[in-house]
């Protein structure tokens, strides 16, 4: 397959570059900036991006490429730090500009361009730098310019080199996505292969032709990677697949039930549903520390899944649900490419003595949003596909203190009610506007059970009983987080059912911490 290859020059400017480009049906991997030229070329890509970076080029440590790139004879690329590296590389020269430009801003064009093709001479770009391009190499045309960055873009046709200073890959450059396509499409000629449907039956392949007769086991959280593994898993290899489902009991109220139903009633694989709930109150009894009980829990997790995996015959293969990020975050590809990820995910696992498995990935070059196209594609229900991020210690870490049977019915009763009622509020929201995860609607909701009780009245009644806290936070990805605003008749509905439906609770508060100073879970 046809694929670009991005060179990161910042921490996750890359990410973002990547999903772009597949966004519009082109493979892209992601490479650390400075990999050989040589190493480069054995990896065939069909163009170079070179990415943007916090760097100055003149720093004494910044990131650097291998200038033998640009004789690859491959079209490149470079946004930002991308076009300085381009042209203090070719000869040309950065400086520091009088005033920087970060946000929006107009570049007008100034010469013929084949990047900016069919956008307008006058446009907005996301602009974010003080350095920039004060001389362009020989053979390059500046093609746009802004009143303070006399090179806003620069290309050199000939060698199929362009440059921009601007930010095509952030949405609010208005026309980033046409200059992209007419990079893919126009300059590069590249074909729009990459599409989860077209791509299932290559996995299914792959996962054949890998295990040929072989036994794969895979343990089944309940969460979306794992699934959807679960899922191309049984679609390759059918039977030949054990899914073991380890039950601490501390999942959300149906959730077991739902996992083992898909498993065993829409995919034909050996499903084996482990009930360890008792062993899992009598470990977590009376630990109040949040790290000993996410220890505890992990631990007795391989403890049960492991148990399985040696009563049964032939298992050559763990599959795992690792995806593209994992790989990328965790720097596999900086030391040495699949190996070593393969290493580095197998030394998390505590194999006992005499066990070991091969690893079967076959998501490692999935981005989550696309693990989810693919689960969608492969059948699996909405309520798994686009199930919020949720702890592996589970409810544990959101009851406060120590976890015992009643707290847990207690959260599971009132989380339910939260989840239902903003799961049809984010519906409401996604009918107006069309989008998943947006903004203005809610990311990732939830009750949390704290370790104290309080004085209400109920009927006549004087009560004694726990509040319950809810947490809903408006984030992309969990790094940073706000408290989602809203609207009082919803939060004012969840309370009042929270009340009459579930016994023990007198009192309804909502978490109104931003993260930071706050975390998304309250332990
Ligand atoms: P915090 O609480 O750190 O959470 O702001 C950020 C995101 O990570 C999830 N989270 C966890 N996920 N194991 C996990 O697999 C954990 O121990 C864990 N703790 C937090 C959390 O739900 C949020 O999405």
């Amino acid at each position: 397959m046809q694929k670009v290859i991005v060179l990161d020059f910042g921490a996750q400017y890359g990410q973002l570059i990547a999903r772009r480009v597949r966004d519009l049906h082109v493979y892209s991997e992601i490479l650390p900036c400075d990999t050989p030229a040589a190493e480069i070329q054995a990896a065939k890509p069909s163009a170079l991006i070179l990415s943007g970076g916090p760097a100055s080029v003149y720093a004494p440590d910044a990131p650097g490429l291998d200038p033998a790139v640009f004789d690859l004879g491959i079209p490149i690329l470079g946004f930002c730090y991308g076009q300085q590296i381009m042209a203090k590389t070719l000869g040309g020269v950065v400086g520091h500009t009088e005033v920087g430009e970060y946000g929006p801003a107009d570049i007008v064009r100034v010469s013929k361009s084949e990047l900016l093709d069919g956008t307008p001479e006058k446009q907005t770009v996301w602009m974010s730098h003080r350095d920039s391009v004060a001389k362009v190499p020989s053979g390059f045309s500046i093609t746009s310019s802004t009143a303070v960055c006399p090179v806003a873009s620069m290309e050199c046709a000939e060698r199929k080199l362009y440059a921009t200073q601007f930010h095509p890959e952030v949405r609010h450059t208005t026309y980033g996505t046409q200059m992209l396509s007419n990079f893919l499409f126009g300059v590069c000629g590249f074909e729009q292969s990459w599409s989860m449907d077209n791509l299932i039956d290559q996995l299914v392949d792959d996962v054949r032709a890998k295990v040929g007769e072989d036994r794969v086991i895979l343990g089944l959280s309940g969460g979306v990677d794992s699934s959807v593994v679960g899922a191309l898993c049984a679609r390759a290899i059918g039977k030949q697949l054990t899914c073991v489902f380890v039950n601490h009991g501390l999942l959300r109220k149906d959730e077991p039930e739902q996992v083992e139903e898909v498993f065993t009633k829409q995919f034909d694989v050996d499903f084996v549903h482990v009930h360890a709930e008792d062993r899992y109150v009598e470990l977590l009894e009376g630990v109040k520390d949040p790290e000993q009980k996410r220890k505890i829990i992990g631990t007795q997790f391989w403890e049960e899944f492991f148990t399985v995996a040696q009563q049964l015959d032939g298992v050559k293969y763990l599959a795992q649900g690792t995806i593209y990020p994992d790989i990328i975050e965790s720097g596999a590809r900086k030391t040495g490419g699949k190996a070593s990820t393969i290493k580095s995910h197998h030394n998390l696992i505590p194999f006992p003595e005499g066990v070991s498995f091969d690893l079967i990935e076959p998501l490692d070059h999935f981005f989550k949003d696309e693990v989810r196209a693919l689960g969608t594609a492969l059948g699996l229900p909405d309520h798994i596909v686009w199930r919020q991020p949720f702890p592996g210690p589970g409810l544990a870490i959101r009851i406060i203190g120590d976890v015992t049977p009643e707290k847990l019915e207690i959260l599971k009763n009132a989380d339910a009610v939260v989840r239902e009622e903003l799961d049809a509020y984010n519906t409401r929201l996604f009918e107006q506007t069309g989008l998943r995860n947006s903004e203005h609607s809610c990311w990732q909701y939830f009750a949390v059970l704290p370790d104290i009780k309080s004085v209400g009245v109920m009927g006549d009644e004087r009560t004694y009983q726990r509040p319950v806290i809810i947490r809903a936070v408006e984030s992309t990805d969990a790094m940073t987080a706000d408290w989602a605003k809203l609207p009082y008749d919803v939060l004012g509905k969840i309370s009042s059912r929270i009340v009459a439906e579930v016994p023990g609770v007198n009192r309804v508060v909502y978490d109104i911490t931003p993260k930071p100073p706050g975390t998304v879970e309250w332990e």
